[in-house]
């Protein structure tokens, strides 16, 4: 039974955790997280953390200690926590960004990376999809991309192409990973081409400015994939062409609530409960009925 906030102990153990990101308050992970939170009955909270441009790396190293147990860090911070912190995982080193901050009570501050991980879980949950039957696409030669592709190489993926509109972007970064090729924007076609899934991390599309349009789905097989890392809005242009192709899709939401079932684990030492529906939740928010 969920436990309304106002009535929530807040004992003094009080687990405190948060997102740090400019701006944060669109941020859907307080929501997230305060579902659960109060789904489980915790003495937990959650908070937005707003900070000035220049403030990153006052406010990091202000929480070393761990008064708070730690936040998710939100654009345009990533590759900066993984650079402020004192240690990090594998992912967040390859990815060149970390999404969670952790402040050990002994001082460390320690950088990982979900993001990956949720955007393979959004994956995992399409049945039959095999990332490693064969070539897997993704758009993009950004940050975002970075993480798609430090994730993807990490499930072992048969072979990854990188499409980017700036070809040496493309070509730059498949030098960081093996098994990986870039692709001209104008070639898309050809890294269509017998691909098990396309995943678009770029920032096209993203609050509804400029979308992917005209891309040459015919050219992937009908069973193949189509991923958008942009869940603003829900349903892009990418994702829209796609179904009405046929293809199944995954939607960029999916990937933030999975990012997010690992980084409640480091906050609050436990999984997050299976209720409530916190997709459903972000849903309203993102598209409150009319
Ligand atoms: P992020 O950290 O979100 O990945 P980024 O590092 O600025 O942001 O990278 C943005 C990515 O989106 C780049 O791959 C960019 O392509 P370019 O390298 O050619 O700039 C891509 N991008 C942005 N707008 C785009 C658009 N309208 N069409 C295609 N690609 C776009």
């Amino acid at each position: 039974m969920s436990i309304p906030a106002g009535e929530r102990l807040l004992s003094g153990e009080t687990r405190v955790a948060g997102v740090v990101g400019r701006p944060v308050r669109h941020s859907l992970s307080p929501l997230i997280h305060s579902a659960w939170i109060a789904a489980a009955g915790l003495d937990a909270v959650y908070a937005p953390f707003p900070i000035p441009e220049d403030g990153f790396p006052r406010f990091v190293e202000g929480m070393r200690g761990g008064v708070v147990r730690g936040v998710n860090v939100t654009v345009p911070f990533k590759e900066d926590a993984l650079t402020l912190a004192d240690e990090s995982d594998l992912l967040a080193r390859r990815s060149g960004a970390a999404n969670i901050l952790l402040f050990h009570e002994d001082g460390r501050i320690e950088a990982r990376n979900t993001d990956g991980p949720g955007m393979l879980q959004a994956l995992a949950e399409v049945p039959g999809l095999d990332l490693q039957a064969g070539p897997v696409v993704v758009l993009g030669a950004g940050g975002a991309a970075r993480g798609a592709g430090a994730a993807l190489v990490a499930a072992e993926v048969a072979e990854l192409r990188l499409v980017n509109r700036t070809w040496s972007k493309a070509a730059g970064l498949s030098e960081a990973f093996p098994r990986t090729y870039p692709f001209a924007w104008e070639d898309m076609a050809k890294a269509f081409d017998g691909a098990v899934a396309v995943i678009n991390a770029t920032a096209a599309g993203l609050g509804g400015q400029d979308p992917l349009a005209g891309l040459p789905l015919d050219a992937l097989p009908p069973e193949a994939v189509v991923m958008d890392m942009v869940y603003k809005p829900l349903e892009t242009e990418l994702l829209r062409a796609a179904r009405a192709s046929g293809r199944r899709t995954v939607d960029g939401l999916s990937m933030l609530v999975n990012q997010a079932i690992p980084s409640f684990e480091a906050f609050y030492g436990r999984p997050p409960p299976p209720e409530p529906d916190v997709r459903g939740l972000c849903l309203q928010r993102l598209e409150p009925p009319a």
